[in-house]
């Protein structure tokens, strides 16, 4: 890899040029948030830690409270202590004797079942108690769901019942993915909430919108002109997209056994990757004119019948291997999961947009549990010049791609071909490298708290709206299909600590491409 980077940071493009793009339309009203599952896994590791930070970084207003609702009896104080220790153990670094008292004094708990309606009465004196009796009463509700989803539909359906929902607070739904299991039990999701909440209420998170880079996407498509008009068939070969994890599935058995990659990765955080890639230019920065051109990329994604999935996709599973040097464990042995399980931890797949602007490019995919390393990135590989005048280029790479580094390489590089110095002609691929943390001194936050304020502001652009969610499901509905009702043989097919099975390779080389990385 050649190491001849132009640097292009500026002090300056920090301080001194830095502009306002979007004038804030928004502000945090005093807001009262219940989480669901208030004292469960995401709430201990993400969302309080996530909470306390905005709070530490004065992002919340003066007036704020947030209700743990879980099934487990115990009193405010209790809750305090767990949190507190929840945040001690996920995000030490946060932790603040002085601010933690102050923030805490504004955490509560309340025990109910997600099924009893009666809970949801008392949640609702609470809720009230909460808001104040004053003339400047809280009158804004979120209610998180962090909770398994086949609880959404008893909770939306009782909050609905007590009048939760559209009654004389402005209430807002946030709810994680998985939002179904195919487009079948998405639609019939999305009915029960539409019963109880307008669509403007509901805030539907795919945590990978709240990255930087990757909301990065639209500035720098959209804020030069000078990638655009070479942003299209004409001028581009094809795409990659790697989402790789060096991770295994932790202690998710049953959850991944019942998912599997397809519903875990593609269906929501990849194809959101590939509508921001792929999206025609909004006509403004609103959300739903984001939302629109999302909804109409995945629209034109070539639908699969089987037969085009078993010639567009691979699937893997990986089997025992080494990671960093560690001897780690295949799928199959690990804890909870079935020594038979077909369940596909790896897939590689091709997929075509059939529109005017990506006609014939092809996408190609590639995510999966225990590769190489942990890394996410898009690349654009710009076509060859027309006519090759100097050879070919040393280590035969193409000269023209364009690197979108999400994780953990935060930046962007494009790559272009130079003469080698010297006497004889030969042309050397270098680098022009960005990176967010060497240029603009930034380390990445935690996408949560990004989307937290969003919601709390009321700024859907981020979210996933009931449309995209549908649609985007229609795309890998086909493969989950094929998949479940003829199970790949083979499995598993890749060592732990590689970059997945030999099919995926051949998938991208028998069209004479390779993947960047490898
Ligand atoms: C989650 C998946 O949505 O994303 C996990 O359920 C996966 O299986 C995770 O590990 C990856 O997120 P990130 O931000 O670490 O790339």
């Amino acid at each position: 890899m050649p190491d001849e980077a132009a640097d292009i940071s500026s002090e300056k493009a920090i301080d001194g040029r830095m502009c306002e793009i979007i004038p804030e339309r928004f502000r945090i009203e005093p807001f009262i948030m219940v989480i669901f599952g208030g004292s469960g896994d995401l709430s201990r590791r993400k969302l309080l830690p996530a909470l306390f930070h905005i709070y530490l970084e004065k992002n919340l207003p003066e007036d704020f409270s947030i209700l743990g609702f879980a099934s487990t009896p115990r009193p405010d104080e209790e809750y305090r202590e767990i949190i507190k220790g929840a945040i001690l153990e996920f995000s030490p670094a946060l932790f603040k004797e002085e601010e933690w008292e102050r923030f805490s004094r504004r955490l509560f708990y309340m025990q109910g079942g997600f099924e009893d309606k009666e809970s949801y009465r008392r949640l609702s004196k609470r809720i009230e108690e909460l808001a104040g009796a004053s003339a400047n009463a809280k009158r804004e509700a979120i209610y998180y769901m962090a909770v398994p989803p086949h609880y959404l539909p008893d909770i939306i359906q009782n909050l609905s019942a007590c009048n939760l929902c559209k009654g004389s607070f402005n209430t807002r739904l946030i709810a994680e993915k998985p939002f179904g299991r195919d487009r079948e039990s998405a639609v019939k999701l999305n009915r029960i909430i539409a019963a109880a909440f307008d669509e403007e209420q509901v805030y539907r998170i795919d945590h990978y919108l709240g990255k930087e880079t990757v909301q990065n996407i639209i500035f720098f498509r959209f804020a030069n002109s000078i990638f655009e008009p070479l942003w299209n068939r004409s001028y581009i070969d094809h795409v990659q997209i790697t989402v790789a994890e060096n991770m295994g599935i932790e202690n998710r058995a049953l959850f991944y056994e019942k998912t599997g990659v397809v519903r875990d990765i593609v269906q929501n955080h990849i194809l959101q990757l590939l509508a921001l890639v792929a999206m025609e230019p909004p006509v403004g920065f609103d959300p739903d004119f984001i939302r629109n051109e999302k909804v109409k990329v995945f629209k034109s994604i070539r639908a699969m019948d089987g037969e085009h999935v078993g010639k567009y996709s691979v699937s893997g599973q990986y089997g025992p291997g080494k990671i960093n040097g560690k001897d780690v464990p295949g799928y199959r042995m690990e804890k909870g999961i079935s020594p038979a399980s077909d369940v596909a931890t790896f897939i590689a797949l091709k997929l075509y947009i059939d529109n005017w602007r990506w006609a014939d490019v092809p996408f190609y995919i590639r995510t999966g549990k225990r590769m190489k390393e942990r890394i996410t990135e898009i690349s654009i590989h710009f076509r060859q010049p027309p006519l090759s005048l100097f050879g070919t280029a040393c280590e035969d790479r193409e000269p023209n791609v364009l690197v979108l580094g999400i994780q953990p390489h935060e930046g962007i590089s494009l790559g272009f071909g130079v003469k080698r110095p010297g006497g004889g002609s030969q042309l050397y691929p270098v680098e022009m490298n960005f990176s967010y943390m060497k240029n603009l001194k930034y380390e990445s936050h935690p996408p949560y708290e990004r989307l937290l304020i969003d919601c709390m502001k009321g700024d859907m652009t981020l979210f996933a709206r009931q449309d995209g969610i549908e649609a985007m499901w229609g795309v890998v509905d086909p493969i989950i299909k094929e998949w479940e009702n003829s199970p790949q043989p083979g499995l598993p097919n890749y060592e732990a600590g590689t970059w997945g099975p030999e099919g995926s390779d051949k998938l991208i080389e028998k069209d004479g491409r390779k993947w960047r990385l490898k």
